[in-house]
């Protein structure tokens, strides 16, 4: 996967993403992480990168000229690499919301170009003609698209085989399944007076796998209703549904597993 942001603040990317899993990877040459700074392309003497909003209001937009001029250089790099027009994503409060589903048809992508507006945003003109995709990390306001972007990278990499240092990790944690992860527990066997649940030590592999599913289940009930209701269970897990929430009847269901 090669990363491509466009941003007024490379150096924020850089310096946040050159660390621990992420920072490994791309060292290791399974990611590459190429900062624009937009400010590069602008054609104006004194460096400017945006100017008052036509039609008056408060802040400054974001010009086209810099933006499309810098994405022209990305799309001329990748061209070289004979891949053909990326997917570019805006990063703003008026896009599709992130999930785990998304990152995980992102993660397919052999480039992705992230733009990260600040200000008041950015001319419409240049949106239009260059962005693919409007996405959102959340429905709160943040000051520009950096960190979002950064949020993003960081999901979409542990999608990557190879970026985690076990594959399994990735399948078998929060959301794979659309239920929480079961919780974990490491030495030593007490502390403060509290014991490792016996399941745990004992050994026995099916046992602690039932037990695991069935507190994710109960771990989604209680904190995520939302994706307890569209998960998806089988015979075993109704069992328990049953005797543990005293719920009847669930809304996906299948025999087994
Ligand atoms: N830019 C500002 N706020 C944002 C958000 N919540 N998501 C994505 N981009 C943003």
């Amino acid at each position: 996967m090669n990363y491509y942001v466009m941003t007024l603040f490379p150096e924020m990317i850089e310096q946040g993403l050159h660390t621990s899993v992420i920072g490994r990877a791309i060292g290791k040459g399974i990611l590459s992480l190429h900062c624009e700074n937009i400010r590069d392309y602008t054609k104006e003497k004194h460096g400017h990168v945006d100017d008052y909003p036509y039609g008056g209001g408060a802040g400054m937009v974001m010009q086209a000229q810099p933006v499309y001029d810098c994405y022209q250089n990305i799309c001329e790099k990748i061209g070289e690499t004979g891949t053909g027009k990326p997917r570019v994503i805006y990063l703003t409060p008026q896009g599709k919301t992130f999930d785990q589903t998304m990152s995980r048809e992102l993660a397919q992508e052999e480039n992705l170009v992230f733009l990260c507006g600040h200000y008041e945003g950015i001319d419409e003109r240049v949106l239009e003609m260059i962005v693919t995709d409007y996405v959102s990390i959340g429905d709160y306001v943040l000051t520009g698209g950096e960190l979002p972007a950064m949020v993003m990278i960081d999901s979409i990499s542990r999608n990557i085989p190879g970026v985690l240092n076990n594959d399994i990790s990735a399948e078998t944690e929060s959301f794979s399944d659309g239920l929480l992860e079961y919780p974990q527990y490491t030495r030593p066997e007490e502390f403060m007076g509290q014991r490792v649940p016996d399941v745990l030590l004992s050994g026995h592999h099916a046992n602690i796998e039932r037990w695991r599913r069935n507190q994710s289940i109960l771990r989604t009930y209680e904190r995520r209703p939302d994706l307890f209701e569209e998960a998806v269970y089988d015979k075993k897990d109704m069992k328990f549904i049953r005797e543990e929430l005293g719920i009847q009847r669930v809304k996906h269901y299948i025999e087994k597993k």
